[in-house]
């Protein structure tokens, strides 16, 4: 009943005055009939455990089938939970169909196994921007629990990842490292996560130290490699905090200084049997784009925090990210940090995000547009319905999990405005338009996408309301218009 009301004044907010609206909602509800949204593709390495919980929409109960499964997957075919490994390296084309009361829908995932894994960006929940150093195994659970009952999990958020904070002062007699009091089973929580079909992300230094003061994996990174496979790791954030340090030590410091903790840290996620997507977090020194990928990065940290400010949004989204698109592909992203959306607080005691609507409404557009890792900043445990509607834009998040991998860049800049697009696997394009300014402006859309090089404009999306482009639109100050189009190709 509350969340029904919620869903209403949220989407009323779309109508009202600006004073009556500040949050309001622009992704239209999903259909009680089953709708897909997830990936097309998912990347494993042979014989490594897969967990894919199926991204479909709808109302529950919901039954859920897959034909065509490769030899050593089967699907849990109430909860729609693929589980198993897959020896053998190949593509296989999955056939995977959802029914519930109000319908059934079809779909097509593609599994690539082979050496590749985050085929398409990471998604999931991190707990930094939330808990910060207050952490506890507690909120990462409550967190988990609310992905699901809120429905995000249905659009593709899978990652649980627990930041810095969860380690003891102490290792053990062998030299183990070990979670703190506030993590009584790390080990649990993993298994707990694996049978809801989330994952399990851990974080480290490869430092002495990590930024928040507690136990890296410097001279110890094999038998950590050994604990957190043991727990049932997914995703290693690896911080490199500490390990200036001893970059301090040097008289001076390589690229290559750099990259060394990095590449022995790929060399034994390389090792180990599960698949481990690799997180590196330097904030973007000696230009990590040009060698993270060689570093066994499934994606890496492009600059210093983002926070729940329209000025780091503006600096580490539309300055900082310019010129990097050709070094993010399938595989191998560049990231532009966490989603400052929902309560965050870094552990200062929990808040509304800073951000506008609007701000909000670019940050995830833009996000998604330069392909980058969807990992939610904010607490699920106190999701709203607002940062519900602004996560869950089936179309949106399509643009950042477009199979073809390719990150937007800056197309047109025109006072105020900026164009950012990119092709997508469907021949059709992506862009974004946004208004820089501090005042709306009334912009012609058809002239900003020629202005940004593209021609014959054909049939054109508004993603955020999923309905027809008009001709001209209203762009809020610090808002956007996320589109998707025929054209031919730009500049
Ligand atoms: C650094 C990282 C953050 C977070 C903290 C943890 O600041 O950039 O994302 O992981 O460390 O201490």
């Amino acid at each position: 009943m509350l969340k029904r009301l919620l869903i209403l004044l949220c989407l009323l907010g779309g109508v009202l005055p600006v004073a009556f609206a500040q949050n309001y909602c622009l992704t239209p509800p999903a259909p009680a009939a089953p709708r897909y949204n997830g990936p097309a593709v998912l990347g494993a390495r042979p014989g490594s455990p897969i967990i894919f919980r199926l991204p479909f929409s709808g109302e529950r109960p919901m039954k859920f089938s897959a034909r065509r499964l490769p030899k050593g997957l089967s699907l849990n075919a109430a909860e729609g939970i693929i589980s198993g490994s897959v020896k053998k390296p190949g593509e296989y084309v999955v056939k995977l169909k959802a029914k519930n009361a109000s319908g059934s829908v079809k779909a097509k995932l593609i599994l690539k196994i082979g050496d590749t894994i985050a085929l398409t960006p990471p998604m999931g929940w991190n707990s930094w921007n939330c808990w910060g150093l207050e952490v506890s195994q507690e909120k990462v659970m409550a967190s988990a629990r609310a992905l699901i009952s809120s429905g995000l999990a249905d659009y593709g958020y899978c990652y649980i990842n627990i930041d810095d904070a969860w380690q003891a002062p102490d290792r053990d007699a062998d030299g183990k490292l070990q979670p703190n009091d506030r993590f009584p089973d790390i080990a649990g929580l993993g298994e707990w996560l694996h049978g809801q079909g989330l994952r399990l992300g851990i974080y480290s230094s490869p430092g002495a130290t990590t930024c928040g003061g507690y136990l890296g994996s410097l001279d110890y990174e094999e038998k950590d490699v050994q604990t957190w496979n043991d727990w049932g790791v997914d995703y290693l954030k690896y911080d490199l905090c500490g390990y200036r340090a001893y970059l301090k030590t040097l008289p001076e410091v390589t690229q290559a200084d750099h990259i060394k903790p990095y590449v022995k840290m790929k060399e034994l996620l390389a090792l180990q049997p599960r698949d481990i997507c690799y997180s590196i977090c330097q904030y973007g020194l000696m230009e990590v784009w040009t060698w993270g990928r060689e570093a066994g990065g499934n994606l890496w940290r492009t600059t210093g925090d983002l926070t729940d400010k329209w000025e780091r949004v503006h600096r580490i989204g539309f300055q900082k990210q310019r010129g990097l698109a050709g070094y993010s592909g399938p595989g191998h992203w560049n990231d532009p940090d966490m989603l400052v959306v929902g309560k965050v607080g870094w552990g200062e005691g929990l808040r509304d995000t800073r951000l506008t609507a609007d701000e909000q409404y670019t940050h995830v557009s833009l996000w998604a547009l330069l392909a980058a890792p969807l990992m939610i900043g904010g607490d699920l445990s106190l999701l709203d319905e607002f940062t519900r509607n602004l996560l869950c834009n089936h179309e949106i998040i399509a643009v950042d999990q477009d199979p073809l991998g390719k990150q937007a860049d800056c197309l047109l800049e025109d006072g105020a405005i900026q164009v950012w697009g990119r092709p997508l696997c469907d021949g059709s394009f992506a862009a974004g338009i946004f208004n820089l300014g501090e005042e709306a402006l009334s912009v012609d859309i058809i002239e900003k996408l020629k202005g940004a090089g593209w021609s014959g404009i054909g049939s054109c999306r508004d993603l955020w309301r999923q309905k027809p482009c008009p001709q001209t639109v209203n762009i809020p100050s610090h808002g956007v218009i996320m589109l998707k189009f025929n054209a031919m190709g730009a500049k």
